[in-house]
């Protein structure tokens, strides 16, 4: 349902971001001496150029600790003064405690709460919506969300419609409280907007689970659903996402959408009428971090000065459950 602010008397305003790659990176002409494959292919149909991947010792929550100090850095705030700590994650370090608390105690916070979120390509859209409404409550001042994955640890490498298009990387940002309702035209999140249909799981999922087998599992994917899907259910929530504050696609300045695929970027793009240079891409060396991509990009972009204070920010993803959904944030 929409999520658009109905009484609170408070918003949350991004005040620091960052994000982290494990230094390993893989080509594709890397991969196709594993598997069956070919850059030419891999570029044809998705953009991805190369995928970062986690070393042997590096945890999902070690990732997120790095992106997570980048954005405390970025934002002067000390970790112990953040009230909540939200890790959206499909590859925690374990089945539990949840990987939140373990990034907690890595940043030596322990006055605030931290736990998981589940919704894996659209997980930092849950995460954003799930801290955003905690602040806007008025139960916490400050919420590091977190989106980071070892999301290559789920990959059979046998698979090649599969392997090819995933990587490991983690994105941070802090939010701060501000007063006053969310505005338009003050910088903040505007609204986030979230979506799930259970019925379409075995269009994305994992073979394994602690429930079902005892077992992690390894992905399994029907692309061309995911791609239907894709293009029809992203379009709908940017809609809606849009259209909650009488906004359209001309008054973004930058789409930061779910890095899975080239072609899906630029179908949304041309959807909202926005040209290829208000669009962040970073799939072509990320490949598709799963819940770690838009905040990903969202760092590299702001970053570099492409995002600027005060602009206006969609962000989008669409992932296995199916589960989709969208923000506006004026940054
Ligand atoms: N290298 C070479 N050939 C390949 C590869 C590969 N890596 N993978 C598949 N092929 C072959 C197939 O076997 C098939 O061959 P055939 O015609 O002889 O049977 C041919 O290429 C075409 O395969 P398609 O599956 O039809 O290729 P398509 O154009 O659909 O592209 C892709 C596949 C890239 C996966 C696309 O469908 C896609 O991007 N889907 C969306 C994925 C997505 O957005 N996921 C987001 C959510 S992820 C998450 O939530 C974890």
């Amino acid at each position: 349902m929409s999520a658009k602010s109905r009484i609170s008397t408070r918003h949350s305003v991004v005040e620091g971001w960052g994000g982290y790659l494990p230094p390993n990176v893989v080509t594709n002409d890397q991969l196709a001496k594993r598997v069956d494959t070919s850059d030419e292919w891999i570029v044809a149909r998705t953009g991805i150029r190369q995928r970062h991947i986690a070393g042997e010792n590096e945890r999902t929550s070690d990732l997120a600790v790095e992106a997570a100090k980048k954005a405390l850095a970025q934002a002067g705030a000390k970790a112990e003064d953040v009230g909540l700590i939200v890790v959206a994650t499909t590859t925690p370090d374990n089945t539990f405690p949840a990987t939140a608390t373990q990034v907690q105690a890595k940043l030596g916070n322990t006055t605030g709460f931290a736990f998981d979120v589940q919704a894996v390509c659209s997980g930092f859209v849950y995460a954003l919506a799930v801290a955003d409404n905690f602040i806007k409550t008025g139960q916490v001042d400050s919420a590091l969300v977190i989106g980071a994955e070892t999301f290559t640890r789920l990959l059979d490498w046998q698979d090649r419609t599969t392997c090819v298009l995933f990587g490991d990387g983690a994105g941070a940002v802090l939010l701060k409280a501000a007063d006053g309702p969310p505005d338009r035209a003050a910088r903040g999140v505007l609204s986030t907007h979230l979506h799930s249909d259970g019925r379409f799981k075995d269009a994305l999922f994992v073979t394994g689970g602690p429930g079902s087998n005892k077992e992690v599992g390894v992905v399994r994917m029907n692309g061309q659903e995911v791609f239907r899907h894709a293009v029809q259910k992203l379009a709908e929530v940017v809609e809606e996402a849009l259209s909650t504050h009488g906004l359209t696609g001309k008054d973004i300045d930058w789409l930061v959408p779910h890095q899975a695929n080239q072609r899906i970027i630029d179908g949304m793009a041309r959807k909202l009428g926005l040209p290829g240079e208000r669009v962040v891409s970073t799939v072509a060396h990320h490949a598709n971090t799963s819940a770690a991509s838009i905040p990903l990009a969202l760092a590299a972009a702001a970053s570099d000065g492409r995002i600027k204070q005060g602009q206006l920010v969609l962000i989008e993803g669409i992932g296995g459950g199916l589960t989709w959904g969208a923000s506006v944030i004026r940054w």
